[in-house]
């Protein structure tokens, strides 16, 4: 029988329907096809309960759903709550189709993630691209400044909102505040794609969230930082800027008609969760992070981000100065039954949450530490990764780029021309190529190298890089 260990279902709506589901089968002559019989294809489909004829009635007759988004928009302080089962990428692309219309001018940061991209591809959003600071010392991105952004605007007055992602991939932090203020004093809303940061606000050694600093919209990823399953996600908005009935009919335009209640009952209970023991657990995991982070920074030539600027349960570790390869420590780590979020040549990228405990961290230094001992070499110089690095130049929208005619040619043949495809070092998926965007040697030689160093090249139609679809003439 399924468990609520800690007595959420009180105060989770969605929960409770999920649980109450379980106590009492029903015979259904509905989706989903198993029909909740694990004897088919066995416990792979155990606790699959839909929405509609599952947590509620086919007519939605209970309004669970609703009740649990206006719990977790009490929470965070918005005025609406939509709950996604399609992740952080969904809620993104329903926002781009939300806050301006077909053709209309957006400023974007260049760190956006690529489900953002496909958003602007969706609505018809041309973007003008804002690149955030690179810190010197460790070649990472720390937030995109708010001048950065006031000067996008008066060269764009015709701007209809500002789209950034913070914290960044590697849990560097911006100034917030400070872009919420540019925003607005131009009069259109920030949008904050803060996928890893669903627990910020939620401690007093945490960075408060991007809501509670003034932005419009803030998006997040239930899964990654809140014990929600995957593809757990949320956009919560302020309607002031942002049109409350355009932001649910691109949730609607982008979404599964057919949600997985599993997914939403976990949001639910993850939001419950935050709410009554997130700052207790929360404590709990930055306490055993800081002792990492401490334990790490003494290992000879390994820098680990940390400080005011950085999300204190993001544990990134720059190599460049052990002189071992991230690679070689990523493999030793996994050996270990100890995966990583990210690890190139260069970056090992950990993800803590509140369900980490002192063992985990422990596990995680030792391991990573030892690693490192058997691996030291010669210290390199930081290197940006090319994600952070190559400056895009536009040349034609995302959305026409997308739906031109294209043809392949050997990547030698394409510096000068129009790319047709999004390629993006993954993770972080950030692209150093867009729809749109010239091909330059610079970018070419940018995903050669990251590719040498071991990440992966995704999205390219030839994920090797020798051709490359652009624009046909
Ligand atoms: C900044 C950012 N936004 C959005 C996403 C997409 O999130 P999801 O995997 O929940 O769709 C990611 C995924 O890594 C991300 O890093």
């Amino acid at each position: 029988m399924p468990t609520d260990p800690r007595g959420l279902r009180g105060d989770a709506p969605l929960l409770d329907a999920w649980l109450r589901f379980q106590e009492r089968p029903p015979t259904p002559f509905t989706i989903p096809g198993h029909k909740q019989r694990t004897d088919l294809v066995g416990d792979v489909v155990a606790g699959d309960v839909p929405l509609y004829a599952g947590l509620d009635t086919m007519k939605l007759a209970t309004g669970v759903l609703a009740e649990a988004e206006a719990r977790a928009a009490r929470l965070w302080g918005a005025d609406v709550c939509r709950f996604s089962t399609g992740g952080a990428t969904h809620a993104n692309q329903a926002v781009a189709l939300a806050v301006a219309g077909d053709g209309g001018r957006v400023v974007v940061s260049r760190t956006l993630h690529r489900s953002l991209l496909l958003g602007l591809v969706l609505a018809g959003l041309t973007p003008v691209w804002v690149r955030p600071e690179v810190d010197p010392a460790t070649g990472l991105p720390l937030g995109v400044a708010p001048g950065t952004v006031r000067r996008a605007l008066a060269d764009h007055p015709d701007a209809r909102a500002v789209f950034v992602g913070d914290p960044s991939y590697v849990g560097t932090v911006g100034d917030v505040a400070g872009l919420a203020d540019a925003a607005h004093e131009h009069g259109v809303p920030l949008v904050v794609d803060a996928a890893w940061a669903a627990h910020f606000g939620f401690h007093p050694d945490l960075p408060r969230h991007p809501l509670q600093l003034g932005a419009d919209v803030m998006v997040t990823s239930a899964h990654k930082a809140l014990p929600a399953w995957s593809q757990a996600a949320l956009v919560l908005a302020r309607t002031e800027r942002v049109d409350a009935a355009r932001l649910d009919a691109g949730v609607e335009a982008t979404g599964t008609t057919s949600p997985a209640g599993a997914i939403l009952a976990s949001t639910d209970a993850a939001r419950a969760l935050l709410e009554r023991d997130g700052a207790a657990l929360l404590g709990e995991a930055i306490t055993a992070t800081r002792e990492a982070r401490r334990r790490l920074a003494g290992v000879d030539g390994l820098t680990v981000l940390d400080g005011p600027g950085v999300d204190p349960l993001k544990l990134t570790l720059v190599l460049a100065g052990t002189g071992a390869d991230g690679n070689a420590v990523e493999r030793d780590l996994l050996a270990a039954g100890l995966p990583v979020e990210s690890a190139d040549r260069d970056v090992l990228v950990a993800v803590v949450s509140l369900a980490d405990t002192a063992e985990t961290l422990d596990a995680l230094a030792t391991a990573v530490a030892d690693s490192l001992g058997r691996h030291r070499g010669t210290p390199r110089a930081v290197a940006t990764p090319a994600a952070y690095r190559v400056a895009p130049v536009a040349a034609v929208p995302p959305r026409p780029a997308f739906f031109a005619a294209t043809e392949t040619v050997p990547v030698a043949r394409a510096v000068g021309r129009i790319g047709a495809e999004l390629v993006a070092p993954y993770p972080p998926g950030i692209p150093v190529l867009a729809p749109g965007e010239l091909v330059t040697a610079e970018a070419l030689a940018a995903l050669e190298q990251a590719r040498g160093a071991g990440v992966r090249i995704a999205y390219a139609a030839d994920p090797s890089l020798r051709t490359l679809r652009v624009l046909a003439v």
